[in-house]
């Protein structure tokens, strides 16, 4: 099929399969080797490449992105870094004055996250690079270059323009991939291509091309279909559109609930948090997603749709058992809503590394107190079962009663009558319990005012 955008600053066309994924195509086709491929599974960021369109640049990781991901939008790789006349980009030098490589084998990808940061701005450089592994330098080098690098002025030709085809091409036929534009093509789309398979970010669908090497026959991506993606603000109900990314959520969601974008921020990495939805994060029934059990613990609905119309369910019921969904062959997820109230909500992952690791344990908490007693308790866990779920006993021993230590004790010992905790490479199921039960007593400490930084070692 053939994609249109600009590659360092030149329209190019590709044709290409629709599961072709940029890096393959840079490196095969353009013989652009300066993007490097390591894990190809979106775990290291040495194929990270800077992608722009009407809202912005961001880094990806190009070795999860397939070709028609990049309709109508610029790329820049690390050969387009430098200006056009050779002149080293800011972040470039400052890498060399800083000895931040060495092997150089993770250099481009770095170069290239780097050069998206300081292109917006953007200072919080552990959090911006913590996509991006470095076997030999040591981070303190490349932390102090980019810190260096902030005061310098973006060179001109880093400001892309996107080729912004997506909405006045995506209607074309194209041979491989079926192009809806609308949720009611993509109704209509489900209903005749039962085999078929949708796409959104591609950060878990990548993974089945690249390392399960399967073929998926006719596939749909949601970046054709605006309307499934944003998130809109009522008096008194937050819609998110299947299709937002986990970056513009974690924006968007910051002002009403910052532990639930602070759990995000947890979420991967820049780059795959700027590729992965949160419909995928939810689709995927994964009982390690972390995206579902802060939903669950803010009520959130599913909205599904088909050709026979629209259906909503509590998101809780939407999770069956461990790989089964309450979604028919269908029906696509189109929204999830949330109510707008006053915050309540505590999140915690606990994971064996701090950024871009998958949960052990997901806590996420909505704790209602009135005059001293817990009104409402929704409490809701990843990692503790086959689905992501609620403590039903948990709860029960919360609700209505005194909001004290005692009640905390005995929600914590309820815990164990709602969950058989697996052990697997991540955690023990003893340790998982223990875990989630503290968890609990830590958002009562919390809530008692006392702080706990996971990052803080204390003797
Ligand atoms: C390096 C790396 C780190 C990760 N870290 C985390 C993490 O910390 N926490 C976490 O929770 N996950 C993590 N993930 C998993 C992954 O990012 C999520 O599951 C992701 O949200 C999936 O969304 P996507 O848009 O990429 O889905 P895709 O890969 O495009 O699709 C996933 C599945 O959902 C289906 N689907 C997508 N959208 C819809 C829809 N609207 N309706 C119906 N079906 C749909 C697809 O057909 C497919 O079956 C990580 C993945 C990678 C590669
Ligand atoms: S090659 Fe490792 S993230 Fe792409
Ligand atoms: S310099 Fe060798 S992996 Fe980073």
């Amino acid at each position: 099929m053939r994609t249109r955008f600009h590659l360092n600053g030149t329209p190019v066309t590709a044709d290409t399969s629709p599961t072709t994924t940029l890096l393959d195509w840079l490196r095969e086709d353009r013989n652009l080797t300066g993007t490097k491929e390591g894990c190809n599974e979106g775990d290291c960021g040495a194929c990270s490449v800077m992608v722009t369109d009407e809202t912005g640049a961001r880094a990806l990781n190009a070795c999860i992105l397939f070709m028609p991901q990049i309709e109508g939008k610029a790329i820049r790789t690390v050969e387009g870094i430098a200006a056009p006349d050779g002149t080293l980009h800011p972040v470039q030098e400052a890498m060399i004055k800083h000895h931040g490589s060495q092997c150089g084998f993770c250099t481009p990808g770095f170069v290239t996250t780097m050069a998206t940061a300081h292109l917006n701005g953007a200072t919080d450089h552990d959090t911006q690079l913590a996509g991006n592994l470095c076997r030999c330098t040591g981070y303190a080098p490349i932390i102090r270059a980019a810190q260096e690098a902030e005061h310098a002025p973006v060179p001109d030709h880093m400001h892309d323009t996107p080729l912004l085809l997506t909405k006045n091409t995506a209607g074309e036929p194209q041979a491989g991939a079926e192009p809806p534009i609308t949720p009611a093509a993509l109704a209509t789309w489900m209903d005749q291509t039962p085999q078929g398979t949708l796409i959104a970010g591609a950060t878990d669908v990548g993974l089945w091309v690249n390392k399960g090497f399967r073929d998926l026959g006719p596939v749909a991506f949601l970046n054709r279909i605006p309307e499934l993606a944003g998130v809109d603000v009522s008096d008194d109900t937050i819609r998110i559109g299947a299709a937002t990314t986990l970056s513009d959520l974690q924006r968007a969601i910051a002002p009403h609930y910052p532990a639930f974008a602070e759990l995000i921020r947890r979420y991967g990495s820049v780059q795959v948090r700027n590729a992965a939805t949160i419909g995928g994060n939810v689709a995927n029934g994964s009982p390690i997603g972390d995206g579902s059990p802060a939903l669950i613990a803010l009520d959130a609905t599913l909205h599904l749709r088909s050709v026979n119309g629209t259906r909503t369910l509590p998101l809780e019921d939407f999770f069956v058992a461990y790989g089964k969904q309450d979604r028919a062959d269908n029906e696509f997820i189109e929204a999830i809503s949330i109510p707008r109230r006053t915050d309540h909500l505590r999140c915690y992952k606990l994971s064996k590394r701090f950024d871009q690791d998958i949960s052990a344990v997901c806590g996420c908490f909505w704790i209602e107190v009135t005059e001293g007693i817990v009104t409402q308790a929704r409490l809701a866990f990843g990692g503790m079962a086959g689905t992501p779920c609620r403590a039903g006993w948990a709860e029960a021993a919360l609700n209505g009663n005194s909001w004290n230590e005692a009640t905390i004790a005995a929600a914590m010992t309820a815990l164990s009558q709602d969950f058989t905790p697996l052990s697997d490479m991540r955690a023990s199921a003893s340790y998982r319990m223990e875990a989630a039960q503290n968890m609990l007593l830590r958002a009562w400490l919390e809530d008692q005012g006392q702080t706990a930084n996971v990052l803080e070692v204390t003797p």
